[in-house]
C-alpha cells in the first residue's frame, strides 16, 4: 500500500464520527426511516434507495434546478442528479410547464398524440438516426433490441463488455471469468436460473484481439455496448478503439447498438454522434425526457427495413416488445418539451465548462495531497477515482477496488451539503449547477483532505 493512500484504521475511524454526525443532523430522516420500515421492503420504495453511504435513509422535501433539499431542511448541491435521470436538473420549469399542460389533456391513449410526428423530427435531428420507438426505461429499450437484433439477423448471440450494465436486461448480467474469458452468472443476480453463457458472449473493453474472436464465428447478432463504462467507474475507450470496433461489427455482420444512456452526458446528441461512430441501434433513457419515465430506441433505415420484414413474417400476436403505457401521452409532451428545451448547446456548453472546472480543481487537489488517485471526465460526468490512473478495462477496476475510501467520501461530502452518486464516485454537472456548487464541492473535498491527514498524524 502507497505511503499515501488511506489505512483502514484511520478510514473507520473517520467513518464513525460521520455517522454520528448524520445521526445529530437528521432527526426528520430518522424519524421518517422508522416509520417507512412499516410497509416497505427495506424501508424504501425501491431498495437500491438503500445503497446510499448513510446510517439511515435521506427522504426529500424538495428538488430544484441542481439544489436538493432533505427533510431536515438541509440544502445540498446535488451531483447525484438521480443518477444521470435529473441530468439537466430538477424539474426544469419548461418541462413542468408541459407536463401540467399535457396531465389536464389525457395522460395515455394507445395511440399516439398529435405533437409525436415533431418528436420524432426531433429525435431524428438531434440523435442522427431517422426512425425511433419509445419505451418507459432504458432497461426497457435494451430488451427490446436484443429481441430486434436477433430477430432481424437469425443470429443467437450477443455481446456485451466486462462491467458492463444495461439495466435489468437478464442476457446482460453476466460476468467473465478472467482467465478463461468464458460467460458466468453475475454472482449478486436473484432468482437466475437461465444459464446466459448459452447466448451471451463478453469480452475486456478496449481488448480488439478478444472483440475479434468474439466476433468471428458470425453468430453475434449486435454488440450491445456503452461508448465508455460508465456503471464500473469510468472507464473510456482507447484512441481509435472505437473505430475499429465498428468496423470490426461491419466486417462480421454484427449490428451495434449504443447505449447511451449515461454517455448523453458527453456532447450535445451524444457520444456516438459526436464521435462519428454510426450505429445500427442507438439507445437513450433517463434524462432524454428530462427524467420522466421515458427511453427511446434510434435504428438506420436498413435496419428498420428489416425490423419490418421481420414482424410482417411473424405470425399475429404477441411480439415481446413494448408495454402498454410506452409512448403515452404525458411522456411524450415531456420529451417534445425536453428536446425543445434542455437538450441545446447552451446547456451543454455551461455543463462541459463548470464540469473542466470541477475535474482541474479536483486534479490539482490529489497533485497537491500526494494521493494516488485521479480523475476521469467524459463531457459533464466524471469520476473521482481511488487509484492511481484511469482504468482500461473493468479487471483494472477491481485490482484497484477502495470501497472503504469511497463510502467515507460520499457520507463525508453529503454530510457536508454535496451528494455524489452512491454507487460509485460519479460527479455529474447539470445546467442548473453553478460555479458556486462547484466551489463548495471542492471546498468540501479540501476539508476532507484535511480531516485525512490530521487522522493520519494522530
Ligand atoms: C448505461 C445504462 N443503460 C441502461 C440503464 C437502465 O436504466 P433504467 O434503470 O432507467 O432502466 C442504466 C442504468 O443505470 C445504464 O447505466
Amino acid at each position: 500500500m502507497s505511503a499515501h493512500t488511506p489505512s483502514p484504521n484511520t478510514l473507520a475511524q473517520l467513518q464513525a464520527s460521520e455517522r454520528q454526525r448524520f445521526i445529530h443532523s437528521h432527526p426528520r430522516s430518522l424519524a421518517l426511516a422508522q416509520q417507512a420500515q412499516a410497509h416497505y421492503l427495506f424501508g424504501v420504495p425501491l431498495h437500491w434507495m438503500r445503497d446510499w453511504p448513510t446510517p439511515a435513509t435521506l427522504f426529500v422535501q424538495r428538488a430544484q434546478g441542481a439544489t436538493l433539499t432533505c427533510a431536515d431542511g438541509l440544502a445540498h448541491a446535488d451531483f447525484c442528479l438521480g443518477d444521470t435521470g435529473a441530468m439537466f436538473g430538477h424539474s426544469p420549469p419548461a418541462l413542468a410547464q408541459a407536463l401540467a399542460e399535457q396531465a389536464a389533456n389525457g395522460l395515455t391513449c394507445m395511440l399516439p398524440t398529435a405533437g409525436a410526428p415533431a418528436v420524432g423530427e426531433q429525435l431524428a435531428r438531434l440523435f442522427g438516426l431517422p426512425l425511433w420507438q419509445m419505451t418507459l426505461s432504458a432497461s426497457d429499450a435494451n430488451r427490446f433490441v436484443l429481441r430486434w437484433a436477433r430477430a432481424i439477423t437469425a443470429r443467437p448471440q450477443v455481446l456485451v463488455f466486462d462491467g458492463c450494465y444495461h439495466g435489468a436486461v437478464d442476457d446482460t448480467l453476466v460476468d467473465m471469468d478472467p482467465t478463461s474469458g468464458a460467460t458466468l452468472p453475475r454472482p449478486s443476480i436473484l432468482g437466475q436460473v437461465h444459464n446466459h453463457s448459452a447466448f451471451t458472449r463478453v469480452v475486456p473493453f478496449n481488448d480488439l484481439a478478444a472483440l475479434e474472436r468474439a466476433l468471428a464465428d458470425g453468430q453475434v447478432a449486435c454488440l450491445l455496448a456503452e461508448p465508455a463504462l460508465t456503471n464500473f467507474g469510468l472507464v473510456p475507450p482507447d484512441t481509435g478503439f472505437w473505430a475499429a470496433a465498428r468496423q470490426l461489427c461491419r466486417q462480421h455482420g454484427t449490428l451495434l447498438v449504443m447505449d447511451e444512456t449515461h454517455t448523453v452526458s458527453t456532447a450535445l446528441g451524444g457520444y456516438a454522434r459526436a464521435h462519428d461512430l454510426a450505429p445500427d441501434f442507438l439507445v437513450v433513457g433517463k434524462a432524454v425526457a428530462g427524467g420522466l419515465p421515458c427511453a427511446v430506441y434510434g435504428f438506420s433505415a436498413e435496419v428498420a427495413q428489416r425490423m419490418v420484414a421481420a414482424k410482417e413474417a411473424a405470425p399475429e400476436g404477441h411480439s415481446g416488445i413494448g408495454t402498454t403505457l410506452s409512448g403515452n401521452a404525458l411522456t411524450m409532451a415531456a420529451l417534445h418539451a425536453a428536446l425543445n428545451h434542455l437538450h441545446t448547446a447552451e446547456n451543454y456548453s455551461h455543463m462541459l465548462a463548470q464540469a473542466q472546472r470541477l475535474e482541474a480543481g479536483l486534479r490539482q487537489r490529489i497533485a497537491q495531497a500526494q494521493r494516488p488517485w485521479t480523475v476521469t471526465r467524459l463531457g459533464a460526468r466524471m469520476e473521482l477515482q481511488f487509484m492511481p490512473h484511469t482504468p482500461r478495462n473493468a479487471q483494472d477496476v477491481r485490482d484497484h477496488a477502495q470501497a472503504d475510501m469511497e463510502a467515507l467520501t460520499h457520507l463525508y461530502m453529503l454530510n457536508r451539503g454535496v451528494l455524489l452518486t452512491p454507487f460509485h464516485s460519479m460527479l455529474l454537472v447539470s445546467p442548473a449547477t453553478t460555479p458556486q456548487d462547484v466551489d463548495r464541492l471542492l471546498a468540501v473535498f479540501d476539508e476532507l483532505l484535511a480531516s485525512l491527514a490530521t487522522a493520519e498524524r494522530g
